[in-house]
């Protein structure tokens, strides 16, 4: 495809595991924009993992070092963002990711989210809340209906993931972009 769309900041939300990144990068990657996954400018701005951070100063901390790097990726323009699952928790970051960005929450079913996060070799330095593989359905069920409606209310559109190709799910959402900017 590779063409040019002159749109807002594309924002991807979503629960851990519903394939927010590998999307982003496809979508950054067909529409030659420029792709940021803010869990990974959190790990190189603080040169520490995320679990590290999680372990050593609490989630609080965490949530304090995303705000930040909400405030200033929302800052550039015609970029793709993957956010991480929990950006949702403060409705700060949803107002600052909605000024430049139009987000799309990207939704799986528990099965989807389950053997993504447990083949995911990254999972284990990235994702803390979700370490107990013994339970791990349960925790994912749990923080999911914590979210649920936050992840609801704060998207722009609703893109189901399951059974489907990363291609796929991409180019759902760059038709939905070309039909709100009228190009294409
Ligand atoms: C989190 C999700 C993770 C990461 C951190 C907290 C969450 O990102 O930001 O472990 O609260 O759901 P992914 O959504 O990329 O797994």
């Amino acid at each position: 495809m590779n063409e040019h769309i002159n749109t807002k900041n594309i924002v991807l939300i979503g629960m851990s595991g519903v394939g927010k990144t590998s999307v982003g990068k496809y979508i950054a990657e067909e529409l030659r924009m420029k792709f940021i996954d803010t869990d990974d400018i959190i790990i190189f701005n603080s040169g520490k993992t995320i679990k590290y951070i999680f372990d050593k100063y609490g989630e609080e901390y965490f949530r304090t070092l995303e705000k930040e790097v909400i405030d200033s990726t929302s800052m550039h323009k015609e970029i793709v963002i993957s956010t991480g699952g929990g950006v949702v928790l403060s409705s700060l970051n949803i107002d600052i990711l909605k000024t430049n960005g139009i987000i799309f929450l990207l939704e799986a079913n528990l099965n989807t989210i389950c053997n993504n996060i447990r083949s995911s070799i990254s999972s284990k330095d990235h994702r803390p809340l979700l370490e107990d593989s013994f339970n791990l359905r349960n925790k994912i069920e749990g923080i999911y209906r914590k979210r649920k409606n936050l992840y609801l209310s704060s998207a722009d559109h609703v893109v189901s993931v399951d059974d489907r190709s990363i291609e796929d799910i991409g180019d759902e959402i760059i038709n939905t972009l070309r039909s709100l900017y009228s190009c294409g």
